[in-house]
């Protein structure tokens, strides 16, 4: 593998001048900046990064903090994001925090101790403590944020859209499952769908849940149809808990749409294979993944930022868990 002393050589130029076109600083003539290039490219040379980044204090690395990759949601933010900072020439250091504090907090030193020059963090702790010290830009990204820039998706509006489909479609007795206390996005679009249901002339049931996780889902649908087993229509806070819902009402043998409509959140790859394939409102987890890259990157570079806050809309996508529109007479 080439060196720096090779490139210095086959450009004619000192080690001294091939790092300082390396590292972008101090004076180099334009025609020298070229001899170095061509060299490198003949010589196939590429920098050693760690030595660059521990050089120049800084790296060509973004910090990504999601709360868990098994659930699908988050890989499509993720994807969105690298997409994004690839084309600028950065690369992803990535962790997952569980939703432990602690996690969060340890790979905050560790995405500090490799001079990321960057970091977007999608993580539900909303004390953000964590971030108020560093000296980089930090965007949060599925959560709102009145003191760091932030990316999310209308979950409010959200809510209100699904109660409002459903109420479309004739369920009467509905159940909005909360999803869990500490994710503000579930939170809000619990609101949205309470708002709506009040206003109007039906009847609906609350369930608390504590987790998007897999493994509890199934719990919460069980206990679900246990504790109302007359709802005819169930608002989830997300696909994972909404699939763990159209599993348990087809164990009992109900028929849906018929019997039971379900609208789930988030529209993650999965539900559109389900059968019956699932109806849900679908959050542009994608596009958000790419608008928090594009904000942080403006940041990075002190460009200017139109909207510090960006809300994405979530649009209802109809398959085939809830029934056709009802023409009133
Ligand atoms: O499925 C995970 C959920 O938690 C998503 O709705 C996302 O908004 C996150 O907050």
């Amino acid at each position: 593998m080439a060196t720096i002393r090779d490139v210095a050589k086959v450009a004619g130029v000192s080690v001294a001048t091939v790092s300082r076109v390396l590292n972008e600083n101090g004076y180099v003539h334009e025609d020298t900046r070229k001899r170095v290039e061509t060299a490198m490219e003949e010589l196939n040379y590429s920098p050693n990064e760690v030595a660059r980044s521990l050089y120049k204090k800084k790296s060509k690395l973004i910090g990504l903090l999601l709360p868990d990759i098994t659930n699908p949601f988050f890989p499509q933010l993720a994807r969105g994001v690298e997409d994004e900072i690839q084309k600028e020439g950065f690369r992803l250091l990535f962790g997952n925090s569980d939703e432990q504090p602690e996690k969060e907090l340890d790979y905050i030193h560790t995405f500090v101790q490799n001079n990321v020059v960057g970091i977007i963090s999608a993580t539900n702790d909303r004390s953000d403590t964590n971030y108020k010290d560093l000296s980089i830009p930090v965007v949060f990204l599925d959560q709102t944020s009145k003191d760091y820039p932030s990316v999310y998706g209308d979950g409010r509006e959200g809510g209100r859209t699904a109660a409002k489909e459903m109420v479309k479609r004739g369920s009467k007795r509905i159940t909005i499952l909360k999803g869990p206390a500490h994710i503000q996005p579930a939170q809000d679009r619990f609101q949205g769908a309470l708002e709506y249901l009040s206003e109007s002339n039906v009847d609906f049931y609350v369930m608390g849940t504590t987790s998007f996780a897999f493994e509890e889902a199934k719990k919460w649908a069980k206990e679900l149809f246990e504790t109302y087993p007359d709802t005819d229509g169930v608002l989830a806070s997300n696909d994972i808990v909404a699939t763990a819902v159209l599993h348990e009402a087809l164990r009992l043998g109900k028929s849906i749409p018929k019997e039971v409509q379900i609208i789930g959140f988030d529209d993650i790859p999965q539900s559109s294979l389900l059968f019956p394939s699932l109806s849900t409102m679908r959050q542009p987890a994608y596009e958000m993944g790419k608008e928090a890259a594009c904000l942080l990157i403006k940041l990075m570079r002190k460009e200017y930022v139109e909207q510090n806050h960006v809300e994405m809309p979530v649009t209802f996508i109809e398959r085939e868990t809830t029934r056709e529109v009802e023409v009133n007479e």
